[in-house]
Protein backbone atom coordinates (compact mmCIF):
# COMPACT_ATOMS: atom_id res chain seq x y z
CA UNK A 1 0.00 0.00 0.00
CA UNK A 2 1.19 3.27 -0.90
CA UNK A 3 1.79 5.69 2.17
CA UNK A 4 -0.73 8.86 1.62
CA UNK A 5 0.76 10.77 -0.78
CA UNK A 6 -2.29 11.96 -2.61
CA UNK A 7 -5.00 13.96 -0.13
CA UNK A 8 -6.80 17.26 -0.51
CA UNK A 9 -4.90 20.09 0.75
CA UNK A 10 -4.23 21.01 4.77
CA UNK A 11 -4.16 23.61 6.81
CA UNK A 12 -0.57 22.91 8.34
CA UNK A 13 2.25 21.36 7.66
CA UNK A 14 5.89 20.77 9.11
CA UNK A 15 8.67 19.56 6.79
CA UNK A 16 11.70 17.96 8.22
CA UNK A 17 14.76 16.64 6.99
CA UNK A 18 17.57 15.04 8.89
CA UNK A 19 20.87 12.64 7.59
CA UNK A 20 21.48 10.03 9.68
CA UNK A 21 25.05 10.19 11.69
CA UNK A 22 27.65 7.81 11.41
CA UNK A 23 26.30 5.09 13.22
CA UNK A 24 22.83 5.62 13.42
CA UNK A 25 21.68 3.44 10.99
CA UNK A 26 20.39 0.87 13.45
CA UNK A 27 18.40 3.41 15.33
CA UNK A 28 17.38 4.88 12.37
CA UNK A 29 15.54 1.57 11.15
CA UNK A 30 13.71 0.73 13.99
CA UNK A 31 12.60 4.10 14.57
CA UNK A 32 11.34 3.92 10.69
CA UNK A 33 9.82 -0.06 12.14
CA UNK A 34 8.14 1.43 14.17
CA UNK A 35 7.00 4.86 12.33
CA UNK A 36 3.37 3.78 11.03
CA UNK A 37 2.62 3.12 15.01
CA UNK A 38 4.06 6.50 15.96
CA UNK A 39 1.84 8.43 13.00
CA UNK A 40 -1.58 6.10 14.89
CA UNK A 41 -0.47 7.07 18.31
CA UNK A 42 -1.08 10.79 17.76
CA UNK A 43 -3.30 10.63 14.80
CA UNK A 44 -6.23 8.95 17.01
CA UNK A 45 -5.99 11.45 19.69
CA UNK A 46 -7.80 13.90 16.97
CA UNK A 47 -8.99 12.21 14.26
CA UNK A 48 -10.58 15.08 13.01
CA UNK A 49 -7.26 16.50 12.31
CA UNK A 50 -6.61 14.35 9.25
CA UNK A 51 -3.10 13.89 11.00
CA UNK A 52 -0.83 12.34 7.89
CA UNK A 53 2.76 11.80 7.89
CA UNK A 54 4.99 10.82 4.53
CA UNK A 55 8.43 9.30 4.85
CA UNK A 56 11.02 9.56 2.36
CA UNK A 57 14.68 8.14 2.19
CA UNK A 58 17.62 9.75 0.58
CA UNK A 59 19.78 8.58 -2.19
CA UNK A 60 23.07 8.68 -0.02
CA UNK A 61 21.18 6.99 3.54
CA UNK A 62 19.35 4.11 1.52
CA UNK A 63 22.47 1.51 0.77
CA UNK A 64 23.38 2.13 4.72
CA UNK A 65 19.71 1.51 6.09
CA UNK A 66 19.01 -1.62 3.60
CA UNK A 67 20.51 -4.21 2.27
CA UNK A 68 19.08 -5.11 -0.73
CA UNK A 69 18.38 -3.09 -3.75
CA UNK A 70 17.75 0.19 -3.97
CA UNK A 71 14.83 1.91 -6.35
CA UNK A 72 15.71 2.39 -9.86
CA UNK A 73 15.27 6.20 -10.13
CA UNK A 74 16.98 7.31 -6.76
CA UNK A 75 19.81 10.01 -6.90
CA UNK A 76 20.87 12.79 -5.20
CA UNK A 77 19.38 16.40 -6.47
CA UNK A 78 21.50 17.70 -9.34
CA UNK A 79 22.61 21.69 -8.66
CA UNK A 80 21.69 23.57 -11.54
CA UNK A 81 23.70 26.45 -12.34
CA UNK A 82 21.65 28.78 -14.64
CA UNK A 83 23.48 31.89 -16.12
CA UNK A 84 21.29 33.85 -13.51
CA UNK A 85 19.94 31.45 -11.15
CA UNK A 86 21.22 28.38 -8.95
CA UNK A 87 19.50 25.95 -7.82
CA UNK A 88 21.32 24.05 -5.11
CA UNK A 89 21.96 20.66 -3.76
CA UNK A 90 21.60 20.30 -0.24
CA UNK A 91 21.72 17.03 2.01
CA UNK A 92 18.89 14.93 3.18
CA UNK A 93 18.93 11.49 4.65
CA UNK A 94 15.03 11.49 5.46
CA UNK A 95 12.61 13.74 4.84
CA UNK A 96 9.42 13.48 7.27
CA UNK A 97 6.24 15.33 5.40
CA UNK A 98 3.75 16.11 8.03
CA UNK A 99 0.26 17.56 7.48
CA UNK A 100 -3.18 17.75 9.40
CA UNK A 101 -5.50 20.47 9.17
CA UNK A 102 -3.89 21.60 12.94
CA UNK A 103 -0.70 22.61 13.18
CA UNK A 104 -0.75 21.10 16.94
CA UNK A 105 -0.74 17.33 16.00
CA UNK A 106 1.96 18.16 13.38
CA UNK A 107 4.11 19.29 16.08
CA UNK A 108 2.95 16.33 18.79
CA UNK A 109 4.04 13.98 15.53
CA UNK A 110 7.09 16.00 14.83
CA UNK A 111 8.46 15.84 18.60
CA UNK A 112 7.57 12.29 19.09
CA UNK A 113 9.36 11.67 16.01
CA UNK A 114 12.72 13.92 17.01
CA UNK A 115 12.53 12.18 20.60
CA UNK A 116 13.48 8.67 19.00
CA UNK A 117 16.06 10.23 16.20
CA UNK A 118 17.76 12.47 18.06
CA UNK A 119 20.23 10.27 19.51
CA UNK A 120 21.00 9.09 15.53
CA UNK A 121 20.55 11.62 13.13
CA UNK A 122 21.06 15.84 12.59
CA UNK A 123 18.48 18.08 11.67
CA UNK A 124 19.21 19.79 8.17
CA UNK A 125 16.26 21.94 8.22
CA UNK A 126 12.72 22.34 9.53
CA UNK A 127 9.93 24.51 8.07
CA UNK A 128 6.43 25.19 9.73
CA UNK A 129 4.28 25.86 6.65
CA UNK A 130 0.77 27.35 7.32
CA UNK A 131 -2.13 27.40 4.41
CA UNK A 132 -2.25 31.42 3.11
CA UNK A 133 -5.83 32.51 2.67
CA UNK A 134 -7.59 30.89 -0.90
CA UNK A 135 -4.40 28.68 -0.91
CA UNK A 136 -2.18 31.39 -1.75
CA UNK A 137 1.92 31.37 -1.66
CA UNK A 138 2.84 34.10 0.34
CA UNK A 139 3.57 36.05 -3.34
CA UNK A 140 0.00 36.39 -3.77
CA UNK A 141 -1.25 33.50 -6.10
CA UNK A 142 -3.19 30.60 -5.86
CA UNK A 143 -0.78 27.71 -5.83
CA UNK A 144 -1.78 24.02 -6.55
CA UNK A 145 -4.48 24.61 -9.10
CA UNK A 146 -3.15 22.51 -11.88
CA UNK A 147 -2.30 19.57 -9.64
CA UNK A 148 -3.77 16.08 -11.29
CA UNK A 149 -6.20 14.11 -9.00
CA UNK A 150 -7.77 11.15 -8.39
CA UNK A 151 -6.67 8.03 -10.76
CA UNK A 152 -4.30 11.16 -12.42
CA UNK A 153 -2.50 12.01 -10.03
CA UNK A 154 -1.95 7.88 -8.66
CA UNK A 155 -0.48 7.48 -12.58
CA UNK A 156 1.86 10.29 -12.25
CA UNK A 157 2.83 9.75 -9.10
CA UNK A 158 2.60 6.04 -7.49
CA UNK A 159 5.71 3.44 -9.38
CA UNK A 160 3.68 0.27 -11.14
CA UNK A 161 5.05 -3.22 -12.38
CA UNK A 162 6.08 -1.23 -15.30
CA UNK A 163 8.44 1.68 -13.48
CA UNK A 164 9.81 -0.73 -10.80
CA UNK A 165 8.70 -4.07 -9.99
CA UNK A 166 10.55 -4.07 -6.72
CA UNK A 167 9.07 -1.41 -5.42
CA UNK A 168 5.60 -0.57 -6.89
CA UNK A 169 3.41 1.43 -4.34
CA UNK A 170 6.26 3.79 -3.82
CA UNK A 171 7.30 7.54 -5.20
CA UNK A 172 9.40 10.52 -5.44
CA UNK A 173 9.60 13.27 -3.77
CA UNK A 174 11.85 16.53 -4.36
CA UNK A 175 11.89 19.53 -2.03
CA UNK A 176 12.90 22.92 -2.06
CA UNK A 177 13.11 25.89 0.41
CA UNK A 178 12.43 28.96 -1.50
CA UNK A 179 12.87 33.05 0.15
CA UNK A 180 11.06 35.61 -1.50
CA UNK A 181 12.48 39.16 -2.36
CA UNK A 182 9.33 40.66 -1.24
CA UNK A 183 10.25 44.22 -1.79
CA UNK A 184 11.21 43.33 -5.09
CA UNK A 185 8.25 41.74 -6.12
CA UNK A 186 5.81 44.25 -4.74
CA UNK A 187 7.30 47.30 -7.16
CA UNK A 188 5.79 44.98 -9.72
CA UNK A 189 2.56 46.21 -10.96
CA UNK A 190 -0.16 43.52 -10.60
CA UNK A 191 -0.06 42.90 -14.22
CA UNK A 192 4.04 42.17 -14.49
CA UNK A 193 3.87 39.55 -11.24
CA UNK A 194 0.53 38.34 -13.53
CA UNK A 195 3.14 38.14 -16.26
CA UNK A 196 5.56 35.98 -13.73
CA UNK A 197 3.40 33.17 -12.97
CA UNK A 198 1.21 33.00 -16.11
CA UNK A 199 -2.15 33.52 -14.21
CA UNK A 200 -4.15 36.45 -13.29
CA UNK A 201 -4.11 37.53 -9.19
CA UNK A 202 -6.91 37.76 -8.34
CA UNK A 203 -9.32 35.51 -10.04
CA UNK A 204 -6.59 32.53 -10.55
CA UNK A 205 -7.36 32.88 -14.42
CA UNK A 206 -4.95 31.44 -16.48
CA UNK A 207 -3.67 33.69 -19.02
CA UNK A 208 -4.18 32.35 -22.85
CA UNK A 209 -1.12 31.10 -24.99
CA UNK A 210 -0.59 33.84 -27.20
CA UNK A 211 -0.78 36.96 -23.66
CA UNK A 212 1.15 33.98 -21.61
CA UNK A 213 4.89 35.06 -21.65
CA UNK A 214 7.24 32.68 -22.44
CA UNK A 215 8.96 33.16 -19.22
CA UNK A 216 6.32 32.82 -16.95
CA UNK A 217 6.76 29.87 -14.60
CA UNK A 218 3.37 28.06 -16.19
CA UNK A 219 5.18 28.43 -19.57
CA UNK A 220 8.69 26.58 -18.11
CA UNK A 221 6.80 23.70 -15.71
CA UNK A 222 4.43 22.86 -18.64
CA UNK A 223 5.96 19.86 -20.23
CA UNK A 224 5.51 17.19 -22.94
CA UNK A 225 6.57 13.77 -23.57
CA UNK A 226 7.82 12.65 -27.12
CA UNK A 227 4.49 12.51 -28.07
CA UNK A 228 3.32 15.65 -26.92
CA UNK A 229 1.50 14.12 -24.20
CA UNK A 230 1.97 16.66 -20.77
CA UNK A 231 3.56 14.83 -17.94
CA UNK A 232 2.75 16.20 -14.36
CA UNK A 233 3.63 16.03 -10.91
CA UNK A 234 1.83 16.82 -7.88
CA UNK A 235 2.61 19.55 -5.40
CA UNK A 236 1.74 20.68 -2.08
CA UNK A 237 3.19 23.87 -1.55
CA UNK A 238 3.38 25.76 1.59
CA UNK A 239 3.91 29.34 2.59
CA UNK A 240 6.03 29.62 5.59
CA UNK A 241 7.95 32.81 7.43
CA UNK A 242 9.01 34.71 10.05
CA UNK A 243 7.54 38.23 10.63
CA UNK A 244 10.06 39.35 12.88
CA UNK A 245 13.22 38.34 10.40
CA UNK A 246 11.18 39.82 7.06
CA UNK A 247 11.48 35.92 5.66
CA UNK A 248 8.84 35.14 2.98
CA UNK A 249 8.96 31.88 1.40
CA UNK A 250 7.57 28.83 -0.05
CA UNK A 251 8.52 25.16 0.87
CA UNK A 252 8.18 23.65 -2.75
CA UNK A 253 7.96 19.92 -2.20
CA UNK A 254 6.50 17.79 -5.57
CA UNK A 255 6.04 14.07 -5.73
CA UNK A 256 6.47 12.23 -9.21
CA UNK A 257 6.88 8.71 -10.18
CA UNK A 258 9.97 9.71 -12.81
CA UNK A 259 12.71 11.79 -11.14
CA UNK A 260 13.48 12.60 -14.81
CA UNK A 261 9.62 15.01 -15.14
CA UNK A 262 10.84 17.16 -11.66
CA UNK A 263 14.10 17.38 -13.14
CA UNK A 264 13.46 18.77 -16.63
CA UNK A 265 10.94 21.41 -14.95
CA UNK A 266 13.53 22.16 -12.51
CA UNK A 267 16.19 22.67 -15.61
CA UNK A 268 13.71 24.88 -18.06
CA UNK A 269 13.23 26.86 -14.51
CA UNK A 270 16.57 27.64 -13.53
CA UNK A 271 18.63 26.76 -17.27
CA UNK A 272 16.05 28.18 -19.47
CA UNK A 273 13.90 27.19 -22.28
CA UNK A 274 15.76 27.57 -25.07
CA UNK A 275 18.37 26.73 -22.57
CA UNK A 276 20.57 29.71 -21.50
CA UNK A 277 18.37 32.84 -22.55
CA UNK A 278 14.90 31.90 -21.50
CA UNK A 279 14.87 31.28 -17.70
CA UNK A 280 11.61 31.65 -15.14
CA UNK A 281 10.68 35.43 -14.28
CA UNK A 282 9.31 33.63 -10.73
CA UNK A 283 13.22 32.92 -10.11
CA UNK A 284 14.23 36.89 -10.31
CA UNK A 285 11.89 37.19 -7.25
CA UNK A 286 12.56 33.48 -5.65
CA UNK A 287 15.91 32.17 -4.42
CA UNK A 288 16.53 28.60 -3.30
CA UNK A 289 18.19 27.71 -0.59
CA UNK A 290 17.90 23.73 -0.61
CA UNK A 291 16.84 21.27 -2.45
CA UNK A 292 16.54 17.65 -2.18
CA UNK A 293 15.51 14.04 -3.51
CA UNK A 294 13.92 11.20 -1.72
CA UNK A 295 12.18 7.73 -2.37
CA UNK A 296 8.71 7.10 -0.77
CA UNK A 297 8.71 3.83 0.12
CA UNK A 298 5.63 2.01 1.06
CA UNK A 299 3.40 1.19 4.37
CA UNK A 300 4.12 -2.23 3.77
CA UNK A 301 8.09 -1.65 3.12
CA UNK A 302 7.98 0.46 6.52
CA UNK A 303 6.25 -2.06 8.70
CA UNK A 304 8.72 -4.69 8.16
CA UNK A 305 11.59 -3.26 7.45
CA UNK A 306 14.29 -5.50 5.32
CA UNK A 307 17.71 -6.64 7.21
C1 LIG B 1 2.18 26.12 -11.12
C2 LIG B 1 3.99 28.89 -7.59
C3 LIG B 1 8.08 26.27 -7.64
C4 LIG B 1 6.05 23.27 -10.86
C5 LIG B 1 2.32 27.12 -10.18
C6 LIG B 1 1.37 28.17 -9.93
C7 LIG B 1 1.87 28.94 -8.93
C8 LIG B 1 3.15 28.38 -8.57
C9 LIG B 1 1.24 30.17 -8.31
C10 LIG B 1 0.05 28.38 -10.69
C11 LIG B 1 -1.13 27.65 -10.12
C12 LIG B 1 -1.00 26.15 -10.09
O1 LIG B 1 -1.30 25.47 -11.07
O2 LIG B 1 -0.53 25.67 -9.07
C13 LIG B 1 5.25 28.41 -7.30
C14 LIG B 1 6.16 29.02 -6.36
C15 LIG B 1 7.30 28.29 -6.38
C16 LIG B 1 7.12 27.21 -7.34
C17 LIG B 1 5.84 30.27 -5.53
C18 LIG B 1 8.56 28.49 -5.61
C19 LIG B 1 9.07 29.66 -5.39
C20 LIG B 1 7.89 25.24 -8.53
C21 LIG B 1 8.87 24.23 -8.86
C22 LIG B 1 8.28 23.38 -9.76
C23 LIG B 1 6.95 23.87 -10.01
C24 LIG B 1 10.27 24.16 -8.25
C25 LIG B 1 8.82 22.14 -10.43
C26 LIG B 1 9.93 21.53 -10.13
C27 LIG B 1 4.82 23.78 -11.19
C28 LIG B 1 3.90 23.14 -12.11
C29 LIG B 1 2.79 23.98 -12.21
C30 LIG B 1 3.04 25.11 -11.31
C31 LIG B 1 4.09 21.80 -12.82
C32 LIG B 1 1.53 23.77 -13.05
C33 LIG B 1 1.72 24.26 -14.45
C34 LIG B 1 0.42 24.09 -15.27
O3 LIG B 1 0.05 22.93 -15.51
O4 LIG B 1 -0.18 25.11 -15.59
N1 LIG B 1 3.41 27.27 -9.34
N2 LIG B 1 5.86 27.33 -7.86
N3 LIG B 1 6.75 24.99 -9.25
N4 LIG B 1 4.28 24.95 -10.72
FE1 LIG B 1 5.09 26.16 -9.34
Amino acid sequence: MPQRILRPLTESAIFLVLTVDEGGEDGVREVLDGFTGTLRTVRSRIVAADLGCVVGIGARAWSRLFSGPAPKGLRTFPALSGTVHDAPSTPGDLLFHIRAHRMDVCFELAGQLMRQLRPFTTVQDEVHGFRYFDSRDVIGFVDGTENPEGLEAQRFVVLDEDTDPVFVGGSYVTVQKYVHDMEGWERLTVEHQADAIGRHKWDNVEMDDETKPADSHTALTVIEDADGTQLKIVRDNMPFGSAAADEFGTYFIGYSRDLDVTEQMLRNMFLGDPEGTNHDRLLDFSTALTGTHFFVPTVDFLDDIPP
